[in-house]
């Protein structure tokens, strides 16, 4: 079964799909860096149909998207968050009208399913008329049955990151519909340890030097622990997993979560971020400023969990 990767950032969700034995057959993203990232890791630089498609899903017609089973959309989630501008479906940008280009693709092409994520508090956002909205257009205006779900990275992806997002899952089908559900929770068995990089971190990434030490030295004490410095306090995360990685990890003001290692105090480092998202170790990162790669795994998803996901889908559309 094929399916189409839209806002696909750097492939997360494409990789749980693929694990899930499905195929991608087209990829969309506007963002130049993500393109990189993405295109170093799926495509050669003569495999032009294996590169995401770089530009504006908004300028894309559906005719030229080729056909697919299944659409998979981890849209921008800005002005859903709690933490954005709470614009509802318009921000300043226009963002957040790019769900109406999911419908859009969805009604030219009719897949037999989809999977949308998105920040969980797209589930009471404006009072629950956001997702209301959303769940009208894709139920009644467009004909899918479908499930909704809040899952936690670090309760169904066997992963310790505290991540919580919201899952969208549509069947055209009511079969399919009626035999799809969740996954389960599985027991979180890994540690922290399991995705930090113990040895050979370039020095760049440790505070010791740094001015800040001096602040963070008294508060960051705990090697089981994932610290995040907030502006003018640290925080210190009480449940042992990595807080939720966000898009603007990597920008002034807002920081990198911390941990103590046996030489200091630093950030998780890019590769860490990546092991913490559940990306496989051989998947590569480009030789580009932290800055994006932080934002490309703060943005991106969870692989276990899409997997997981995927791979009941998989079961509903294929009995
Ligand atoms: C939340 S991220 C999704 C990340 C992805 N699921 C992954 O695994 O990396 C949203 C993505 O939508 C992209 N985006 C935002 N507006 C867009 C637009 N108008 N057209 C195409 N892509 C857009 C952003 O560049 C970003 O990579």
């Amino acid at each position: 079964m094929k399916f189409i990767d839209l806002f696909a950032g750097i492939g997360g969700i494409k990789i749980g799909f693929e694990n899930a034995g499905f195929r991608c057959v087209f990829s969309n993203d506007f963002d130049e860096y993500a393109k990189i990232t993405y295109d170093l890791n799926f495509s050669e630089i003569f495999e032009a149909d294996k590169q995401m498609v770089l530009g504006d899903i908004q300028k894309i017609p559906a005719s030229k998207i080729p056909d697919f089973n299944i659409l998979c959309g981890g849209f921008p989630c800005q002005p859903f968050s709690i933490a954005g501008y709470k614009q509802g479906f318009k921000d300043e940008n226009g963002r957040g009208n790019l769900f109406f280009d999911i419908v859009r693709i969805l009604k030219a092409k009719q897949p037999n399913a989809f999977l949308l994520e998105n920040v969980k508090n797209l589930k009471t956002h404006d009072k629950g008329n956001t997702l209301r909205i959303i769940l009208e257009n894709l139920e009644k205006k467009l004909g899918y049955f479908v499930k909704v779900k809040v899952l936690n990275t670090m309760e169904y992806g066997n992963l310790p990151q505290n991540r919580e997002r919201i899952y969208i899952v549509g069947f055209l089908d009511q079969k399919a519909y009626d035999k799809f559900s969740f996954p389960e929770k599985v027991k979180l068995t890994k540690t922290i340890h399991d995705c930090l990089e113990e040895k050979n971190v370039d020095e760049k990434y440790y505070y010791n030097d740094k001015p800040l030490y001096e602040v963070l030295k008294k508060e960051v004490k705990k090697r089981n622990t994932v610290y995040q410095w907030r502006r003018k306090y640290v925080r210190e995360n009480k449940n042992n997993v990595c807080p939720t990685l966000t898009a603007n990890m990597g920008m002034g003001g807002h920081n990198v979560p911390l941990v103590l290692s046996g030489i200091g105090i630093r950030k998780l480092t890019p590769r860490e971020c990546a092991n913490f998202q559940g990306f496989p170790k051989n998947y590569k990162l480009p030789d580009i400023a932290d800055s994006h790669l932080y934002k490309q795994f703060g943005n991106s998803v969870s692989i276990p969990v899409i997997q997981r996901i995927a791979q009941n889908i998989n079961n509903a559309l294929t009995n």
